[in-house]
């Protein structure tokens, strides 16, 4: 038995038979309602996931940090900022560690929106967490629609600036697009200081286009930049919760006091630290997606439906109807795919699953497309 399987079934021991199965063939059951758990047949292409899951490094690490379940994280926070700094290339404190970069989403608009603090600016349709927080922190909401190639508006994103947050998800959720590098910097360069921007680049490792970078270089001369990343995507642990952000010092420890103690679990950071040692997984995460992406989008292309250009680990398509109905269709026969973003009311986002849960999507949708 190889090292994988005996992580597994000590995992087995430790959680019971249920949760085994969960790691074996993770289904919808662990968490889901009597109708999910009597249905393990449901293709889920509904959450940008990656179906090939974690690193067999950081099953094992996690296996391994059992016997670390008992203390703090303390200290093996600092393992993982460590690696990711120098991953990176910033300092240890330029790194905060997140629940998710959800968490982090949540301390940028906690820190930087508010009545008093200012309001956020964001692109439509954009990935809504932050919007939602921002709102409720009493914030003003603006929303900047989409420029016609699906990039953030920047000039009309700077144009409404005034303090507060703007929000960059690049590449965009849940166009999959992406917004030109050369945009972007200047568009940095040009925001005053006082206004904070947050740049989400969750879908960042499945991006390939010559237009498209990373602005975690730009930090260091912008002490009003942040960039946040997750393990949730090319790193297969949605399920486990582990985020961070790259932003100068200062910045960092103006987030720091908005954040719950210990808020990143030690199992969480045993595989996130692992997964950086693990060089096949990013590659292998690209590969795959791009290959099953390609077989779906030309099926869909065939069948005269056109998608924006994606740069992620999903795409979103022109299904020329209202996408509601299709999606209800969709559910019925246990096919879960992207929720209505309304100012793309004709648009499906689909997540880009195994070749064999593409084909199960197209099953479907040739039914209900009829
Ligand atoms: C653009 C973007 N940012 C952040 C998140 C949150 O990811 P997590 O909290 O799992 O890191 C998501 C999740 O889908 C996302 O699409």
């Amino acid at each position: 038995m190889n090292t994988i399987s005996i992580s597994r079934r000590r995992f087995a021991q430790l959680l019971g038979a249920g949760a085994a199965a969960a790691v074996v063939r993770p289904t919808l059951s662990f968490a889901g309602s009597p109708e999910q758990v009597a249905s393990s047949q449901v293709v889920r292409l509904s959450a940008n996931e990656n179906p090939y899951g974690p690193s067999p490094k950081a099953l094992k690490a996690m296996s391994d940090a059992f016997d670390l379940a008992s203390r703090y994280p303390d200290e093996h926070n600092n393992v993982l900022i460590d690696k990711l700094a120098k991953i990176n290339g910033v300092n240890h404190d330029q790194i905060l560690l997140g629940d998710g970069s959800n968490e982090i989403l949540k301390l940028c608009a906690d820190t930087f929106t508010g009545k008093e603090k200012g309001k956020l600016i964001a692109a439509d349709p954009t990935f809504e967490a932050i919007l939602n927080q921002a709102g409720v922190n009493g914030a003003e909401v603006v929303k900047v629609p989409l420029t016609r190639s699906f990039s953030h508006d920047l000039p009309e994103m700077l144009a409404a600036a005034n303090q507060g947050l703007i929000y960059i998800c690049n590449p965009n959720n849940p166009t999959a697009s992406i917004t030109p590098k050369n945009e972007v910097r200047e568009f940095i360069t040009k925001t005053p200081r006082e206004t904070t921007i947050l740049v989400d680049e969750a879908y960042f490792h499945y991006a390939d286009a010559p237009d498209y970078e990373t602005v975690i270089p730009l930090v260091k001369d912008h002490s009003n930049l942040i960039v946040a990343r997750t393990f949730s995507k090319i790193y297969g642990m949605a399920g486990l919760r582990c985020g961070y952000c790259i932003a100068q010092r200062e910045t960092i420890e103006q987030l720091r006091p908005h954040q719950m103690w210990d808020s990143v679990n030690i199992l969480a950071l045993a595989a996130a630290s692992a997964s950086l040692d693990d060089p096949a997984q990013v590659p292998n995460g690209r590969r795959l997606n791009g290959v099953a992406r390609a077989f779906v989008t030309g099926e869909l292309d065939t069948m005269g439906y056109k998608s924006i250009p994606s740069q992620a680990n999903f795409i979103m398509f022109d299904c020329k109807r209202p996408v509601v109905p299709l999606i209800q269709a969709l559910k019925q026969r246990n096919v879960q795919v992207g929720r209505l973003f309304p100012t793309l009311p004709n648009y499906m986002r689909l997540t880009i699953g195994k070749r064999s849960e593409m084909e199960s999507f197209l099953a479907a949708f040739r039914q209900v497309a009829v």
